[in-house]
Parts: C-alpha cells; structure tokens; sequence
C-alpha cells in the first residue's frame, strides 16, 4: 500500500511537469502574439527551466528507487542462492541455524538476531542460535508459545513489524529482562513454517543506522524465513538419516566384536582415543564428527573375514594374513554406497596405510594419507597393543610408549604421536621416568 501511494505521488508530479511544459510552449506563442519576442522567449525559457529542474529530481529519484529495488532483489535472490548452497555444503544443523542468521543480518543492516525452534513435547520456543548475543544464552533461553514476540508469532503463524516494542500494547508491559542489549525498541520476527507448521521463529533486531524497520525488511525476512524453514527441515531429516545409518553399522561391529572377547568394544574405545586426538589438535567440529563415525566404522570390514582366521590364538599364515589384510577394502565397499562423508570412507579405506609408505592397500604416504587416517592408525595401535589378544596379554604401559616412540615417523605421524602421548600422560597412563630406552619383548604395534 505504502508503495502504491509513492508510485501515484511519483505519476502527479510527472503529469505536472509535462502540464508545465506544455504550458511553456502554449505562452511563448501567445506572448509572441500579444506582446513581443523577447518577452515570449524569455517567458517559455525560465518555465522551460522550471519544467527541467522537476524532471531532473523526479528522474533522480525515480531511478535511486529502482536501484535500490534491485540491489534488494539481487540481495534477496543471494540469500536464497546462499542457503540452497549452504543446505548442499552444510548439514550441521547448528552451522545452518547461524549461517541464516547471518544472511538475515545482512540483508536487513542489522545486528543481532536469532533462531528460535519449538520443543514439540513441551510446547515451548527454545533459543537454538544467535548472533550478537552472549553464545552461553543458546538452549538456554526458553520462551512459552503466545508469551513475547516470539511466542506470540509462533503461535499465530504472524509475521510482525515492530517500531517500538514498549509502545505496543501487546507487549509493551512486558519489558525483555535483557533489554540493555537492544539498541532500539524496532524489531522484525516472522515463523518458520513447513506446509503450515510452525516449526519455529526468526528473530531480527538492531538496525546497525538506529533506524526502524521497514515493511520491506518485514518482506524480505518472512522470504528468507520460508526458505530457511524448508533448509532446517532438511538438514534435520538429513541428519537422523546419516545417525540411522550409522547406528546400522555400530550395531552391526557391535554384533561382530561380540564373538570376539579380546576385541569387544575396541572400535568404541579407538573413536574415543581419535576424538581425544582430535580436540587437542583443536579440529573444527565436522572433522571430529567424521573422525567419530569413522572410528566406530573403521573395522566393519572384518564381517567378511572367516572367523577361524580373526579368532585364530596362534600365528596367522601368510594366506591367512592376507585374509585380515583385506578388511579395509570389504569394509569400504560395505560403506561406499551410503550417504556419509566421503572422508570417512577414505579413512575406512586407509587405517591401515603407513606414514612411511608400506602400510596397505594403498601404499600410500606422508601427508598423501588423509589426516583422520593417520589419527586412527594411532588410536587403532594403541588400542590393539595396550588390550589382550588371542596370542598374547595386553603390553605393559611402558612398553606400549616405547612402541609409539619408535614407530613415530615410519608407522605413525610424528606430529600425533607427540600429541597422543602428551594425553595419554596428562590421563596418567604412564609417567616420563618409567619409559625405557630399548625392549627385548615382543612388538604388535599392528592390530591382526
Ligand atoms: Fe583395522
């Protein structure tokens, strides 16, 4: 509405001009007429100028309008392009959650906002991400459904536009206890919806210029609102789906170390060692995700092994070892086709590879093995040595040190070994003054 009355202000003053013009051109002729030739030229050149000057702002701003119309739509077309890419790229719903977010604050100039999702069970609005807001308030700040500008938008499905929440008779009484953190009292909030469900609400607050916001900021948040419900949504289903898949799988390593006394519970405890691995050598949150479902997959492949071989007490024959040796490659055609990380996958494939070059089945070396692969070489070591097998008890502490010192650098990464030791002593496994030097005892630093 608001638009329509600036477009017919717009078409006055240009039915206006055009009057005045004509008008110009009508007295020059009675003027040349009625008076002289001077006067008329002089007369139509000054209403000519007049006429020119109206055409000059009203084109001026005409066009600022349509410019800035169009840098909206082009900002509006990136967000959605921004959040198909992001639901394609990333599907951690908390990464989703701040991403949108951080497109609503840039489209609309502002500063904080936030995702609110409904507790389906409880009935109630729980803050699952904001920014320009304290972090420690995420899943902490709870919100009844028809109680605040949130609650009230999630229970009537609403979008609001708000220029000052305290002069609102809806809300004006009650004051947010957090109220120093807002700049203004204008806010915009509309519901994330999927096929008429509320599922949630967006929240933006703090025009960055102090200003309020416009009905066009309230249109651009309900579209970005739409898109990110569809997105949030995905990434939800996606992510029950990968954790289906892999409590499949865990179940079924579960299954197949549950034959095994001596290896009951090592791809648990390998996951364990990796992830601890993993947040000393401060990896961001995805890579530890992949590391931990790769840790709980990486020996799935022992299903196609014969189990008079994998529970064999004494030594393995050379055919038999190349038996144990295929694990890696059944386990990575088990998990090819599933739709999980293809880091994880590749760490499946390559536990077993050496950072010197003559681990299998691969061959490969150095830094060409994948990061999460060398991790779980170490932890997988470390767990075959430090726990009883058929053919022999669990290695002393000491010895089990001695054998991740002496391999670092041909079996295993340097660089982890130094930062799994450094955990392995901060949790007490061992002292620095009980290492030694040389062992005569037998090494298994490999797992059969
Ligand atoms: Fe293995």
């Amino acid at each position: 509405m608001v638009e329509e009355i600036k477009r017919s202000k717009k078409l006055v003053i240009a039915y206006f001009g055009i009057l005045l013009l004509a008008f110009s051109v009508f007295q020059y002729f009675l003027l040349f007429k009625v008076n002289s030739k001077m006067y008329a030229l002089y007369g139509s050149i000054f209403l000519a100028f007049v006429s020119f000057l109206f055409f000059y702002f009203l084109i001026k701003k005409t066009m600022t309008t349509v410019i800035d119309d169009i840098a909206r739509k082009k900002y509006e077309l990136s967000s959605i392009k921004q959040i198909n890419n992001a639901i394609i790229n990333v599907l951690h719903l908390d990464d989703l959650l701040e991403l949108i977010i951080n497109i609503g604050l840039q489209v609309m100039n502002a500063e904080k906002g936030s995702i609110m999702l409904i507790e389906p069970d409880r009935n109630i609005l729980i803050l699952k991400s904001a920014v320009g807001m304290p972090k420690e308030l995420i899943g902490k700040i709870e919100q009844k459904l028809g109680e605040g500008v949130a609650g009230f938008v999630a229970e009537n499905g609403e979008p609001l536009l708000i220029e000052d929440i305290f002069k609102d008779k809806r809300f004006g009484k009650k004051r947010p206890k957090n109220q120093d953190m807002y700049k203004n009292n204008s806010l915009i909030s509309a519901p994330l919806l999927i096929k008429k469900e509320i599922i949630g609400v967006i929240n933006i607050n703090n025009k960055k210029d102090g200003s309020i916001f416009s009905q066009d900021d309230l249109e651009l948040l309900i579209t970005l609102a739409n898109q990110a419900a569809i997105s949030i949504e995905t990434a939800k289903l996606h992510e029950n789906v990968k954790e289906y898949i892999i409590s499949v799988v865990k179940m079924a390593t579960r299954a197949l170390e549950a034959k095994d006394e001596y290896t009951f519970g090592h791809s648990e405890r390998v996951t364990q060692y990796a992830v601890d691995i993993a947040e000393k050598m401060g990896l961001d949150s995805e890579l530890k995700e992949n590391l931990r479902k790769a840790g709980l997959l990486h020996d799935i492949g022992k299903i196609g092994v014969r189990e008079s071989v994998l529970l064999k007490p004494g030594r393995l024959t050379d055919e038999e070892f190349a038996e144990i040796k295929s694990h890696p490659t059944i386990g990575y055609e088990i998990i090819e086709s599933m739709e999980i990380d293809e880091s994880i996958k590749d760490a499946v494939l390559h536990h077993h590879e050496r950072f010197d070059g003559w681990g299998y089945p691969d061959k490969l070396k150095g830094e060409g093995i994948s990061l999460l692969s060398r991790i779980l070489c170490v932890a997988d070591s470390f767990d075959a040595m430090s726990s009883n097998r058929p053919y022999r008890k669990a290695l002393p502490a000491k010895i089990v040190i001695s054998e991740l010192t002496k391999n670092s650098g041909t079996q295993f990464d340097p660089e982890i070994v130094v930062i799994f030791l450094e955990i392995l002593r901060g949790q007490g496994y061992y002292k620095e003054e009980d290492l030694i030097e040389e062992t005569e005892e037998p090494k298994e630093t490999e797992e059969k």
